[in-house]
């Protein structure tokens, strides 16, 4: 079995300032990785930024500068965002750097020779802020102004030449292959949109463009620009060195294992991206996930609706680790949801302070005060005690497969609950009423309960990685014995070395600030 993983990122358009909706899928994104990684996988973790097109041209007109330095400018701040939201992307790719162009002449190089371009002429509707093309049937009247009835956004009339890629060649194909790979869409809603999105019927694509400039050029007409899109999926390829298919990147991690996107452009991945790489005789992603939308006052949260919180003011103000908890406890993966920042607070305050914060406080002052602050020994365990630490590791195939389909919210309910049920464990066995009348007793609860501790914070480490490490740093866990497989073993606890101390864990919010 191959050990190597590889998950991207959408690549974002520079086009404004990054927003929660970015956070969200790049938050996503890093928590599998850093799951994949606790798991013993070699992990490749690929985000960046989509930066040709109309939409960044008109936007750096809009700005009166040139593109490159438009995309300079906000690429950078997409790439702090990574340090923000303390991802461990591996890469950050932007698409106007050489190895992207390479990769997308390639690109187009096969599907020239394979057939399957044609020059024609495009007439139909286009809009600049998806960078889509619309059927007519997908367009509607509002306001006076023509829309897309899939995004809402505006759609103009375009007529010119362009190059065609034989999209309508590959339905059968496509459909085939969603078939016989069950979970190469996920979640199973997602599948079934685009699996009769196909079987109306699929025309050939426009994929390239004249009447601006901003772009890679077609290499044998350099009047056209390549179709953002055909540019921009390619550039998860040029992360692995492609075209060079004999690099070790490209062999160690292509097929991907997964794209996590949003489910605004899961036909670009999940139809036209595969129809390229049939094309172009490469393997397909074994996935594409498209999680749901998050929405501010019960819209799609986006630039143009002028709806957008700032993750980076929230985090200023509640902490990072608060912040990726929070969407992964609070919004549902596969539909849409709403935050709110009651709703923050309310999370912080229950699952963070009180349930998970609290345990770890309270165990750890107990030991301080009664165990010479030392973690005790493994002795006369009960069964109710061993009962108690198997459940978590016999928990851990559904845990992992929970992972392996990216079902987060049904694996953070699993662990919450353990943490529940640790904290009761600790309050019915009343570790203080040993205290005179048997030792051994009162060390066989505290140990038992600085074990679920231990296999709770490594459990939660991918997702609130800065303050499991504070936990598992004060019992003495070194960083390389983070990993899924130290939950199954019985001796990573260093029984009687002395706790480290702990700061606050998680401040409580008061209601009114
Ligand atoms: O589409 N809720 O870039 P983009 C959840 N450059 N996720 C959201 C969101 C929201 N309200 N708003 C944005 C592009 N996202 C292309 C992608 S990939 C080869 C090219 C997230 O800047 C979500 O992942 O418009 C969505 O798919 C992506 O940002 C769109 O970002
Ligand atoms: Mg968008």
């Amino acid at each position: 079995m191959s050990k190597n993983f590889y998950i991207t990122t959408p690549i974002y358009y520079p086009s404004g300032k990054p927003h929660m909706g970015h956070a969200y899928s790049s938050i996503l994104a890093d928590i599998f990785a850093r799951f994949k990684r606790i798991e013993g996988y070699n992990v490749y973790f690929l985000t960046g930024t989509d930066e040709h097109g109309q939409k960044i041209q008109k936007e750096a007109e809009k700005n009166k500068k040139e593109p490159k330095i438009f995309c300079d400018e906000i690429s950078e701040t997409f790439r702090s965002l990574t340090k923000i939201l303390n991802l461990t992307n591996n890469d950050f790719i932007r698409t106007t750097e050489p190895r992207h162009f390479k990769s997308v002449k390639e690109i187009w190089t096969r599907l020239i020779n394979s057939g399957d371009i044609y020059l024609d002429k495009y007439s139909g509707w286009y809009s600049v802020s998806d960078e889509a093309y619309y059927d007519k049937d997908e367009i509607e009247d509002k306001d006076g102004k023509k829309i897309s009835k899939i995004s809402g956004s505006t759609v103009e009339w375009v007529e010119e030449e362009s190059y065609f890629f034989k999209l309508s060649k590959f339905q059968k194909k496509l459909l085939d292959h969603y078939k016989k790979n069950e979970d190469f869409i996920l979640p199973a809603s997602r599948k079934n949109e685009v699996v009769s999105f196909v079987e109306k019927g699929l025309k050939d694509l426009s994929i390239s463009r004249t009447s601006f400039s901003w772009g890679i050029p077609v290499p044998e007409n350099k009047k056209h620009v390549i179709y953002v899109w055909l540019d921009a999926l390619t550039n998860y390829l040029s992360a692995l060195n492609f075209p060079n298919t004999d690099d070790k990147m490209y062999k160690s991690f292509w097929p991907a294992d997964v794209h996590i996107i949003g489910k605004d452009i899961l036909r670009f991945h999940a139809v036209y991206w595969p129809a390229f790489l049939l094309a172009a005789n490469l393997p397909l992603p074994k996935r594409v996930f498209g999680h749901g939308w998050i929405l501010s006052d019960d819209k799609k949260m986006s630039k143009s609706l002028g709806n957008i919180l700032d993750p980076i003011e929230i985090i200023e103000n509640y902490g990072i680790d608060q912040l990726r908890y929070y969407l992964i406890k609070d919004v549902s993966l596969g539909n849409d949801g709403s935050i709110s920042m009651e709703n923050l607070k309310n999370c912080i305050n229950n699952d963070l302070a009180n349930n998970y914060g609290n345990l770890c406080q309270r165990v750890f002052a107990f030991i301080k005060k009664n165990c010479d602050n030392k973690i005790p020994n493994k002795v006369d365990l009960k069964e109710d005690d061993i009962k108690l630490i198997n459940n978590i590791k016999n928990n851990i195939p559904k845990l992992v497969e929970y992972i392996n389909k990216q079902n987060l919210n049904e694996y953070i309910k699993k662990v919450v609950n353990f943490s529940f049920e640790a904290n009761k464990y600790f309050n019915d066995s009343e570790p203080w009423a040993f205290k005179k009348k048997d030792q051994t007793r009162m060390h066989a609860i505290l140990y038992t309960i600085v074990e679920q501790i231990k296999n709770i914070s490594i459990l939660l480490n991918p997702i609130i990685p800065i303050s499991t490490k504070k936990v598992l740093n004060t019992i003495n866990i070194s960083d390389k014995d983070i990993l899924i497989d130290s939950i199954k073993k019985d001796n990573i606890l260093d029984c009687n070395s002395e706790l480290k101390s702990l700061d606050i864990l998680f401040k409580k919010i008061e209601n009114d600030n």
